[in-house]
């Protein structure tokens, strides 16, 4: 019998608490012996629920206990959960959180504290909910030189941008219809601006260049700006308008962003629709490979968190590298890195040779949006995109199209 406990009982850990009742004999034939929850750390009482049986108030009940071998943190936020988790770690506890803003902020330290004792610090559903990427990243595509990842990881703005789509309602609108749903946050920030999703990358561009990615310096764009106009564009052209962060190695080169993009159908991404993930890796060898499911919601997390805990209990003794090495990856100025953008002009078809003058020869797209012409740009770099655009006059808007 092995001894685990949760700090934090919202959503996501008690789909723990669920999944390790629900999965016993399952979890208890993977690992060889059973888990049990000994201690639930939480700032409520439960009455009626069986976690009132386990519940605790007091963290050093779970940090003093011998038989407790694996914490785990689904408490959220920065604080209290990095001083729980250190303290955890260097109790000689293993660790396992869904926790990306910690992951983000305090990952790299947290790994060399669980090294210095032993043990070991797990992140499996801190990026894309249940879906297997982490590991996938760590341990499956360990022969190959990850060249690039780009996923949608919030699935907040992905089921805004699908009501967008779909049906033509304002982002202002489809905001509301995904809180009303309990889809999205009352203060949806973190998504909106794509700060939950710069998160995630950062996370993720760490695993593939194995050096620590400070989210920081990743330039970041929600998707308060996409208007219906711009879904009149992407229905014209066939497209998908996604909220996408991208990661990717191109000559000597390491470029990070979170921005909306337009997909085009042949793309893995394209169809990807609601609240769901995706993540699409390429390796030198393997090429294009796509994890899609869940990125949020109580069950689906928690899969991720349980299977970290057998993991960790399984190496309960021995650190295993799991993480990136401590030494900062400087990320390239955006400014060189070359894409293409479909830009919106005030005007009509007539400004084409002006616009080809500006971009280089592009092509019209003419969407039947009041007083506007729209024009895809060659490929041409952000910095000579954003002078073209300046110099150029009457621009509406711009986005990135995904190659
Ligand atoms: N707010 C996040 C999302 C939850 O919408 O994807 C999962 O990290």
């Amino acid at each position: 019998m092995r001894q685990i406990a949760i700090m934090g009982f919202g959503t996501i850990g008690s789909g723990v608490f669920d999944v390790v009742n629900t999965n016993r004999e399952i979890l208890r034939k993977n690992l060889g012996e059973e888990i049990q929850i000994k201690h639930v750390l939480d700032l409520r009482d439960f009455p009626g629920h069986p976690v009132q049986a386990v519940l605790t108030h007091d963290v050093n009940v779970i940090l003093e206990d011998p038989e407790v071998d694996v914490v785990v943190e689904t408490m959220g936020g920065l604080e209290p959960a990095f001083t729980f988790v250190r303290r955890a770690l260097e109790a000689g506890k293993c660790v396992a959180t869904s926790n990306k803003e910690l992951v983000a902020q305090h990952g790299t330290e947290l790994l060399r504290v669980a090294r210095e004792n032993s043990v070991n610090f797990f992140f499996g559903a801190s990026v894309g909910g249940g879906i297997p990427i982490i590991r996938p990243l760590l341990r499956s595509l360990c022969a190959d030189d990850v060249e690039e990842i780009t996923g949608i990881l919030n699935g907040t703005t992905n089921y805004i941008l699908t009501k967008m789509a779909q049906e033509g309602s304002s982002f202002e609108d489809a905001l509301r219809e995904a809180q009303d749903n309990g889809f999205a946050e009352r203060k949806p920030e973190a998504d909106v601006e794509g700060f939950d999703a710069c998160r995630k990358i950062a996370i993720l561009s760490s695993l593939m260049l194995g050096r620590r990615v400070d989210f920081a310096d990743i330039p970041t764009e929600g998707i308060t700006g996409i208007t219906k106009e711009d879904f009149r564009y992407a229905a014209k052209l066939g497209w998908s308008i996604k909220l996408l962060a991208s990661s990717r190695k191109e000559n000597g080169h390491v470029y990070a962003m979170v921005a909306p993009g337009l997909v085009k159908p042949g793309h893995p991404l394209f169809a990807v629709c609601d609240v769901f993930n995706a993540i699409m890796v390429h390796g030198n060898m393997v090429d294009d490979v796509m994890f899609y499911g869940r990125g949020a919601g109580s069950h689906a997390t928690a899969s991720a968190v349980t299977a970290d805990i057998l993991c960790a209990l399984r190496f309960r003794h021995q650190n295993v590298y799991a993480g990136w090495d401590a030494e900062k990856q400087a990320l390239s100025d955006v400014g060189s890195w070359e894409k293409q953008f479909l830009v919106r002009a005030a005007g009509d078809a007539s400004r084409e040779e002006e616009l080809a003058r500006a971009f280089g020869q592009g092509i019209l797209v003419d969407a039947g949006v009041d007083g506007e012409i729209g024009y895809l740009t060659p490929v041409i770099s952000e910095e000579k995109f954003a002078e073209a655009s300046a110099a150029l006059g009457g621009v509406r808007g711009r986005i990135r199209v995904q190659a």
